[in-house]
């Protein structure tokens, strides 16, 4: 166990707010992180086309960026993850109900604790803002992020969005969880 509670890796991490300048590094883990997430559901040709033009989803990051609501996780300096929330959309009250709406490490980084590190953080500044309750919406065969965010304390709830990609039928299924103070919140360097 290390200074920030956090097993392995995490006493290297380092979170802090992303800016603009980020914006390939987040666009690079993003790309890397889906593909490897989903490379035994969809096929390399869904991926890209779900992905997208990687130039045109940088610019949308850069223009995100700089706002409250993203944070990167640096290892000894390298950006490994991000996160990105904000008041929630659903049906649901956006005064009291967060959400992050993506949560990606880069792929040589999972299983270290950078996932964790980086989602408590910013359940923590959702809390802090006020909100009570964080939800996440997961695609269901995504095995691996189900499991993690249920070992978080997330639990899901009634909500399924069905959606269809290129014949292969998918759900997202929407996981949630109260904003408590917690005896294991995470005390990464912040800015
Ligand atoms: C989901 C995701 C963000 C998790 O990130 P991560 O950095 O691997 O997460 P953590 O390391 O904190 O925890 C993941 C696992 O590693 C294990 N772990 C954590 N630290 C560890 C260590 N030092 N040694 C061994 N295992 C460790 C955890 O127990 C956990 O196991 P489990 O998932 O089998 O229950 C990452 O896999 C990802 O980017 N996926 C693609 C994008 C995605 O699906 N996002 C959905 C949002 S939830």
């Amino acid at each position: 166990m290390n200074p920030n509670g956090l097993p392995g890796h995490a006493e290297r991490i380092q979170i802090r707010t992303a800016s603009k300048s980020d914006a390939e590094a987040i666009t690079e883990i993003q790309s890397a992180a889906i593909c490897e997430a989903y490379r035994d559901v969809w096929s390399v040709d869904k991926l890209a086309s779900i992905l997208g033009d990687a130039r045109t989803r940088a610019d949308c990051w850069r223009e995100h960026l700089g706002t409250w609501g993203t944070l990167v996780a640096e290892v000894n300096g390298d950006i490994a993850g991000f996160v990105d929330f904000e008041a929630c959309e659903d049906d649901v009250s956006p005064e009291t109900v967060g959400e992050v709406v993506v949560l990606c490490v880069r792929p040589d980084w999972w299983g270290m604790g950078i996932g964790e590190a980086i989602l408590r953080d910013a359940m923590a500044r959702l809390r802090d803002s006020g909100w009570v309750e964080v939800v996440i919406w997961v695609v269901l065969e995504n095995r691996r992020a189900v499991a993690f965010c249920k070992r978080l304390g997330f639990r899901m709830d009634e909500s399924v969005r069905n959606f269809d990609t290129d014949g292969t039928p998918a759900r997202r299924v929407r996981l949630r969880r109260l904003l408590e103070e917690s005896r294991f919140r995470f005390r990464a360097c912040r800015n």
